[in-house]
């Protein structure tokens, strides 16, 4: 992801996500040594799917996903995440966590797939409405391999 990428990458968020993030979160990301930030591009070069995560010590943390409505169920999303995990664990490190809405039954299908664990709850996590949403806290150890 370049900052030239900001534009399309929030489109994508804003169409895919519940609670958008900001352009401002973006660039902070970029701007982040400790972040690493990725984007798949279609034929067009345009971003259509993007990836952020964070890396503490041997812990990798997926911060955002997102695949543009019109190119989801195309294993774009499974192909970014099996490609962290695979460059994680050549770089050593040893666990990947995520959070997910307890009502995003179809990420948690996916994250299941690839391996992650429930292994807890943050309690009104997001904002859903006037109210929140827990969010279910996934960890996928690295050592395993994903299936
Ligand atoms: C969740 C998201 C990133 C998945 O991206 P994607 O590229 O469509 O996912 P994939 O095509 O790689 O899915 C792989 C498998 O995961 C499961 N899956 C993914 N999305 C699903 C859905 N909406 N419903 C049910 N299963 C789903 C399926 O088993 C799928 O395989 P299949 O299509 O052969 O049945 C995408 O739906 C998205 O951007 N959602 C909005 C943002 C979001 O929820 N991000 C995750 C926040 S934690």
């Amino acid at each position: 992801m370049e900052l030239e990428d900001l534009d399309a990458v929030q489109a994508i968020e804003d169409a895919a996500q519940l609670t958008p993030w900001s352009t401002s979160h973006f660039r902070d990301c970029l701007n982040n040594a400790n972040y690493l930030c990725q984007v798949v591009v279609g034929h067009d070069d345009e971003p259509v799917a993007f990836l952020i995560l964070s890396r503490i010590l041997d812990e990798t943390h997926v911060l955002n996903v997102a695949v543009a409505p019109a190119r989801q169920r195309r294993g774009i999303a499974r192909m970014m995440l099996v490609k962290a995990m695979d460059d994680a664990r050549q770089d050593a490190m040893t666990v990947m966590y995520l959070e997910v809405r307890e009502s995003n039954a179809g990420a948690q299908t996916l994250y299941r797939q690839l391996g992650f664990e429930v292994c807890g709850v943050r309690k009104n996590y997001y904002r859903k409405g006037d109210g929140h949403e827990n969010a279910v806290l996934m960890q996928c150890l690295l050592s395993g391999g994903h299936k």
